[in-house]
């Protein structure tokens, strides 16, 4: 847990704001401000990587304001392996729980055993286990009852010694008895391959989840597009790859001023850097209409959108 003086700092510091006008930011990654925002912006600087072991596991105490993929490379060197599959990952540590990134296969979940943070409710600095955490797909407490509630500090991992590779996703599924460097190089390969670098184009990864949806209806659509792909969920529900849908209905490559669909992944929206949030809405909107229309399928945006007084629905 923090020092008794740095709850007290934060109480200092926190305790007048009112949290309706306070956003938490990381890195930004997951982040798109449609227009200046009026509230106070927090950009919390919790360093320091802490490391312990047990018999069994690697328990790593993480600073929410260290950047993801540099706890991955961390842990490459440091010959600690399970985290190889979400590799590249823009953002922080702390913003990790809070969609409970996941990528290749693997979500962070697998290896999150608490989440310390300050409640801005009541000033108090708590710890959460995993199982209070609720995470799901893309989802977790912190999105739901606790959502902009909290100021993450710090994460505990618990890696297990034991290492099993997971390589059952995509074009990981070529790779013959690899080491867990080898799954690191090709996620990174794949993913630089794939996904626009934001720090070349304005981007903010998946801009939709991609939806859930009962096999009953996902039998009824197959009708239509025989193609359409899945991956299961449960003996009722299915996954659809939402960058399929979009491409489908043509939007993959086209454009509203410089917000564009991205010609090589359609679930990624870019900014050529002379976008605006109205130009990004209307195309978000233009794309969740259309896939409605067509698949009957409510798309969630993953992204959150801010605008001048917070949230914006889409
Ligand atoms: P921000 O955008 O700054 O914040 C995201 C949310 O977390 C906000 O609600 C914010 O208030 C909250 N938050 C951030 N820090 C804290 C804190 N300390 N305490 C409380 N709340 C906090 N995501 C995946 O899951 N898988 C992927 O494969 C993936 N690929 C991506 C590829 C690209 C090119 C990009 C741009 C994004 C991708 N993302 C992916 C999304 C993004 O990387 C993750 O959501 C990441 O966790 C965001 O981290 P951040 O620090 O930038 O968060
Ligand atoms: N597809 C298309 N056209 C497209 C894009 C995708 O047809 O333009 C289809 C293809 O059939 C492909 C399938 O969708 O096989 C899946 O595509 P991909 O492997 O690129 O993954 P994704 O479903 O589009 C999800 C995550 C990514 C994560 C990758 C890899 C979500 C919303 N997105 O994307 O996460 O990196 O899988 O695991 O779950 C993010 O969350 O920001 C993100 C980038």
């Amino acid at each position: 847990m923090l020092s008794i003086d740095v709850v007290a700092e934060l109480q200092f510091q926190l305790r007048h704001l009112d949290n309706s006008v306070i956003y938490i930011l990381g890195e930004g990654s997951n982040t798109v401000f449609l227009e200046d925002y009026e509230g106070t912006v927090i950009k919390p600087a919790f360093m320091g990587i802490n490391f312990e072991h047990t018999d069994t596991h690697y328990l790593l105490k993480v600073g929410a304001s260290e950047n993801w993929h540099q706890l991955v490379l961390w842990c490459m060197q440091h010959q600690i392996y399970g985290l190889e599959n979400l590799a590249l990952i823009p953002g922080t540590v702390g913003a990790s729980p809070i969609q409970n990134i996941g990528a290749y296969g693997v979500e962070v979940k697998k290896y999150i055993q608490h989440v310390e943070y300050y409640d801005l409710n009541d000033h108090n600095h708590k710890v959460l286990d995993t199982q209070g955490c609720e995470f799901a797909y893309r989802d977790s407490v912190f999105k739901k009852r606790l959502a902009d509630q909290v100021l993450i500090t710090t994460v505990i991992f618990a890696i297990p010694k034991v290492w099993r590779p997971v390589v059952y996703y995509g074009e990981l599924q070529a790779l013959s008895e690899p080491s867990a460097m080898d799954i690191f190089n090709k996620v990174v390969e794949v993913r630089q391959r794939k996904l626009p670098d934001p720090a070349e184009i304005g981007n903010a990864g998946s801009f939709f989840k991609n939806p859930v949806i009962t096999i009953k209806h996902f039998i009824h659509l197959q009708k239509t597009w025989p193609s359409i792909p899945s991956y299961p969920v449960d003996t009722i529900k299915v996954k659809v790859p939402a960058g399929w849908l979009i491409e489908q209905l043509g939007f993959k490559g086209t454009k509203i001023g410089g917000i564009g669909c991205h010609p090589n992944q359609a679930l990624v929206l870019t900014n050529d850097g002379s976008g605006t949030g109205e130009q990004l809405l209307k195309l978000a909107r233009a794309i969740k209409g259309a896939v409605l229309c067509e698949f009957s399928i409510v798309l969630e945006n993953e992204v959150r959108l801010i605008g001048k007084n917070g949230p914006v629905i889409l």
